[in-house]
């Protein structure tokens, strides 16, 4: 079942975050201690993502590709500081939603990374959580194509801490896809770890998962198995098959992408800036 959705195009950790969270940013927020988030705070946490990720940028950059802009919040703050921003993402919404929410110093092209045709050069290439939507070795070859020697590849996002089965959504593992980027001849100028940093907000995705949409489903099987009758028989049959079981394998994913303990204990968030050869 979990393997058909991430085969999908249904992407359902995007449409958590906005349909179920209803945050307005398709990251996991900053905080800066434990704290215990609400919905005010962890939108707060998204402002800080997006504020301490440009204090990592070099002084030298002005033009950046931001790969995987979900709907341009960190495109738009990186343009208010005077940086020039190209936006992508495959996501027609996305790209609906920047034609309504037209901003100074971005423009936005809808195309996967691994097919993007611009020429570049570009200063820096940002990954704000995108870095494992597609194949590294591709990416890399990519980013190569598209940096100017010398140019900044920044990724700040989640890697696996080793090939164990869970958590196999965040694709990538961590030494693999620092060995990849080495090959593609680019080296490491500084890592940081904020895995600490991400927590309250998987705290409080779960909270919402178990205080919310677990109670949600279940009210909604009763409804339908309440009332009575041949018609009803065949809708509980086709809740069970459709609906119930495929919605309760979901949420057993769920709870585990949002536990902080199973999570800090496979995954890493980590902001990595790496340099491209001269
Ligand atoms: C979790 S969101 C992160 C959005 C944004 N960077 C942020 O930090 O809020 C992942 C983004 O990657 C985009 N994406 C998915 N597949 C992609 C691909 N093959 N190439 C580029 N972007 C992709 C999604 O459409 C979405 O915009």
């Amino acid at each position: 079942m979990i393997d058909r959705v991430y085969q999908s195009n249904l992407d359902l950790e995007l449409l958590f975050c906005t349909n179920v969270l209803k945050l307005g940013s398709l990251h996991y927020g900053y905080s800066d201690t434990p704290e215990k988030l609400d919905m005010a705070r962890a939108r707060a946490a998204q402002t800080r993502y997006t504020e301490t990720l440009l204090t990592s940028f070099p002084a030298e950059v002005t033009t950046v590709l931001d790969v995987g802009s979900g709907i341009g919040d960190n495109a738009r703050a990186m343009a208010d500081h005077g940086y020039v921003v190209t936006a992508v993402s495959p996501d027609a919404n996305h790209e609906t939603y920047f034609a309504a929410h037209p901003h100074e110093g971005v423009r936005f092209v809808r195309s996967k990374f691994e097919a993007l045709t611009l020429a570049g050069p570009f200063d820096l290439i940002l990954m704000s959580e995108s870095q494992n939507y597609f194949d590294a070795t591709v990416g890399f070859a990519q980013v190569r194509r598209l940096l100017r020697p010398g140019g900044y590849l920044f990724i700040s996002g989640m890697l696996r801490v080793s090939s164990e089965r869970a958590f196999a959504s965040v694709v990538n593992v961590e030494a693999d896809y620092l060995a990849k980027a080495a090959a593609a001849g680019l080296t490491v100028v500084s890592q940081v770890d904020i895995t600490d940093n991400v927590l309250p907000t998987l705290e409080f995705a779960q909270r919402v998962l178990k205080e919310h949409v677990v109670p949600g489903v279940d009210v909604f099987t009763r409804y339908v198995s309440s009332t009575g009758g041949f018609a009803s028989r065949l809708v509980k049959g086709v809740v069970a098959r459709v609906f119930r079981k495929p919605m309760d394998a979901l949420i057993d994913h769920y709870a585990e992408r949002v536990d902080p303990a199973a999570f800090k204990k496979h995954v890493k968030y980590v902001r990595v800036l790496f340099r491209l050869e001269q």
